[in-house]
Formats: C-alpha cells, sequence, structure tokens
C-alpha cells in the first residue's frame, strides 16, 4: 500500500477507547488503522512515539471578523484559524449574524464571503437571528438544507439581538420541524438592563460592574424559561457560554427528566474568576464578556458538570478584542467595552490539563468534550470528531508531558493580550493535520490561508 502519512508508534484515543495503533491517511481521510502497517512507499512517515494520536479539535463557538459594539473582532478568518490550529482546532463554526431587516441568506453570504479563501481550517456557520418575521420563518429550512443546521437566538441585549419569546417559541417549533438546533444565549436582558441603567446612574462605571449587574440568577432564569419553550416547542436546545452552577442546575434537572438539552461551558469559567476583573486601573476590561465571570467556587461545580456529562461540550466563544485600542473604548462606562475574549488557542491544552493531566476525567472524556460530541451534536459526525477508517484526517499528535506557559508574547490570536497570561499548561499539540494536510509542525506554521473547506453540516439526530 502506499500511503500518502503514516503515522506510527502513536496512542490513539478517541471517545470510546485508547489503544496502540499505526494511522494511514490517503486523500485526506483515515484509510486505515493497525498494527505495523506497511510503510512501502509513504509520502510521510510521522513518528508519534510517547505521544497520543488525537481526533482534531471542533470549536463550536467563535466569532471571527464579527463587528461588535462600533468595533470589529480581531481576528479574521486566516489569523483566527490559523490559531485555532496552533491549538489543536482544525474546525470550527461561526457565528453568521442577520441583523435587523436583513435575510438570513445575506447573513450567510456575507459570513461566507469572510471565511472563504482566507480560512486555513475547514469551518461551518450558526446563522444568528435578531429579526423573525415570517418571510425569515420560512427561510429557516433553506439554510438547513445548505448546512446551516443551528440557529443563535438571544435572551439578552434589547434592541440589539434579544429576540421576544414569541418569536424564541416559534423559531424553535420551526427548528424542531426541519431538524434544526437551537443554540440560545441565556441571561435575562430585560432585568440586566434594569441594573446596567441603575449602575450607570450611580456612577459605577469600572469593568466590574458589568458582572456585577448580571447575576447568576439572570441567566439561571433564561435557562429555564428557554428549556421550557423548547419544550413546548418539542426542539432540542443547546445552552452556550454556561457560566454558573445556577444554570447548569437547570440543564442537568432537564436532562434528568429526558429532554434534548445540551449545554457548552468555557476555559474562561474554568479558570478565571469575578476577582480577575478587579485588577488595577482598566486592567478588567480584560475579562468583559457575556455571561461574565463569577465567583471562584462555581469553577469546581462546571469541572464536575464536564466530568459527569451535566455539561457536553467545551467552545471558546473566541471573540478578541485588543486591550490597547479597542477595550479602551469603555474607559469611561463599562457597557462600552466591547464583549469578547480571546480562547481559541488554548482549549485543547487548558482541558487537557485542568481535565486529564489535573485528574479529574479520562482522555477518552477529554476527547468527547473537545472533538466528538460537538461533532455529534452540530451534525459533522462521523465525518470529523473522531479517528476512524473514512473519517478526514483531522489529527493532533500530543504530547501529554510537554509543558508550555500561556502568554500574548508567544500566541498567534491577532490580540495583545492573554486572558490565561503565566498559565503554566501540560499537554501541547506537536502536530496538527487537516484532512491529512499538515497545518502545524512544532513551532512551524505549514499551512495555507484559503485551504479550510466550507462544511455543509447535516441535521440534527439526538445524541
Ligand atoms: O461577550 C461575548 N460573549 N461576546 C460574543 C457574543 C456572544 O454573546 O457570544
Ligand atoms: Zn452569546
Ligand atoms: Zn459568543
Amino acid at each position: 500500500m502506499n500511503f500518502d502519512t503514516l503515522i506510527v508508534n502513536g496512542t490513539v484515543a478517541t471517545a470510546t477507547d485508547t489503544y496502540a495503533a499505526d494511522v494511514a491517511i490517503s486523500g485526506g481521510k483515515v484509510v486505515a488503522i493497525g498494527t505495523d502497517l506497511p510503510r512501502g512507499n509513504c509520502k510521510q512517515v510521522l513518528d508519534a512515539k510517547g505521544k497520543y494520536v488525537l481526533p482534531g479539535g471542533i470549536d463550536v463557538h467563535t466569532h471571527l471578523d464579527m463587528p461588535f459594539g462600533g468595533t470589529r473582532s480581531a481576528d479574521d478568518f486566516e489569523t483566527g484559524t490559523r490559531a485555532a490550529a496552533f491549538g489543536g482546532t482544525t474546525t470550527l463554526i461561526d457565528f453568521a449574524i442577520q441583523y435587523k431587516g436583513q435575510t438570513l441568506r445575506t447573513a450567510f453570504d456575507d459570513w461566507m464571503s469572510k471565511a472563504q479563501g482566507r480560512a486555513i481550517t475547514d469551518y461551518a456557520f450558526h446563522c444568528i437571528i435578531t429579526d423573525l418575521p415570517d418571510a425569515q420563518l420560512e427561510e429557516m429550512p433553506a439554510l438547513v438544507r445548505e448546512g446551516v443546521s443551528s440557529f443563535k437566538l438571544f435572551m439578552a441585549y434589547p434592541g440589539v439581538f434579544m429576540l421576544d419569546d414569541g418569536s424564541i417559541f416559534k423559531a424553535m417549533r420551526q427548528a424542531a420541524k426541519h431538524g434544526a438546533m437551537i443554540c440560545m444565549h441565556a441571561e435575562n436582558g430585560g432585568a440586566i438592563d434594569v441594573l446596567v441603567q441603575q449602575a450607570l446612574a450611580e456612577g459605577k462605571t469600572a469593568p466590574k460592574y458589568h458582572a456585577l449587574t448580571r447575576p447568576t440568577t439572570a441567566e439561571a432564569e433564561a435557562v429555564s424559561r428557554a428549556i421550557a419553550l423548547a419544550e413546548m416547542a418539542g426542539s432540542p436546545v443547546y445552552i452556550v457560554h454556561l457560566s454558573s452552577n445556577d444554570a447548569l442546575e437547570k440543564v442537568r434537572e432537564a436532562r434528568d427528566r429526558g429532554l434534548p438539552v445540551y449545554a457548552e461551558t468555557c476555559p474562561q469559567y474554568l479558570y478565571l474568576s469575578l476577582e480577575d476583573m478587579e485588577g488595577p486601573g482598566f486592567e478588567g476590561a480584560k475579562y468583559v464578556f457575556t455571561p461574565p465571570l463569577r465567583e471562584k467556587w462555581h469553577q469546581e461545580k462546571l469541572w464536575n458538570g464536564l466530568k459527569h456529562d451535566h455539561l457536553q461540550v467545551v467552545s471558546t466563544d473566541h471573540c478578541p478584542f485588543c486591550f490597547k485600542e479597542q477595550k479602551e473604548l469603555g474607559r469611561n462606562d463599562f457597557t462600552k467595552i466591547p464583549n469578547g475574549g480571546p480562547g481559541v488557542e488554548h482549549r485543547y491544552s487548558l482541558i487537557y490539563s485542568g481535565g486529564v493531566a489535573a485528574g479529574r476525567f479520562s482522555v477518552n472524556r477529554f476527547v468527547e468534550l473537545v472533538a466528538t460530541t460537538p461533532a455529534k451534536i452540530f451534525g459533522l459526525y462521523p465525518r470529523k470528531g473522531t479517528i476512524a477508517i473514512g473519517s478526514d484526517a483531522d489529527i493532533v499528535i500530543f504530547d501529554a508531558n510537554r509543558e508550555h506557559t500561556i502568554s500574548a508574547k508567544t500566541h498567534h490570536m491577532r490580540v495583545d493580550y492573554s486572558m490565561f497570561e503565566g498559565m503554566k499548561v501540560k499537554g501541547t499539540p506537536d502536530i496538527v493535520l487537516s484532512r491529512g494536510r499538515m497545518l502545524v509542525n512544532g513551532d512551524k506554521f505549514d499551512g495555507k490561508p484559503g485551504s479550510g473547506e466550507f462544511i455543509k453540516r447535516s441535521t440534527f439526530n439526538l445524541v
């Protein structure tokens, strides 16, 4: 056999198994898995001795090249996917925004034109719906047929992104009918707005008031309402960027009742807390994102939720804004700080380090959280999210013993700070392949802008 690439001597880990095997790749796909596969005239042999051979990461929550609060997220599809690749992520699902008065098709076309010719990793889109007259409700199935099989709705940001409960319910019924997933930003925007106006009137303008005006109860209430609406509509619901134990309890109760309710959390909620917002001067602005950081005790509850499948996915909500030029917009008023933080590069290592290396869960659970379950929930499986014959050869050769210290000085995201500055992590991607092509080899970048492909996702099937 003449394989394009043969990975030898490694330990393959999937969501279910860990075993010693060689992995052969041809035409961008995994074509054989076994011991002592013939080397023949392989174009390339990669030695993974002492390392894991893992599925490429799938980050289902990024905002590249996204207009927000009078500015634009700092990574575009080239710089963002390059940073993702360095961190072991080979597919991401970004959000195409439909602004008021627009068709959903316009959102899809706009985001396609941002990504095509630039993206280095493969990509797909969710569509954010901010306006749902009947014509747009009727448009939803067409997008699903074209591979945009999930829609994000907001219960927060009144006047900007927020949808009323009636529209949410209509979208959920349409999703149920056509096999789409509803992703929900669950915070009670109306109540939060009252707290925000009160804080401003009292002269409370520092970054930490962003967090103090968005209580965990506002998140839990919205999660509970989203679940109730989805139950009435007969649709699945996926809670994005879940940040608190209060919200987690609502998800756990719904899952215990057997409802198709899913939730993700993000590394920032597992590693950072309210205390980080109290740094000197304007430092707290680095951590202004939504939902906000919580008291420290929530972190262990979230880790525990990941372990016990009360939470199914870790995404990043990567939405970077430079500290010096962009976060600065809100120096005198926390409501003007662009909401979002950078993270697409460090999810794999942070979750391996805090999850597996710290003894909280197995390498198989890690793979499930960062690759397999995201692929299953969002219609990418089995093409992506696992190592199996016929799957895309999106593979990370991962050195579980290599430590590194996260820093803005060495990261690849186009942003001037790191939320995890100085944090030491155990476990680092050595080699990253996308459909068999080398993207990253050690510290060297080997990818090409534009080589990433749009992936048409299938409809939702119960996970
Ligand atoms: O603060 C955040 N999370 N910015 C991105 C938009 C969103 O709500 O996900
Ligand atoms: Zn959101
Ligand atoms: Zn987001």
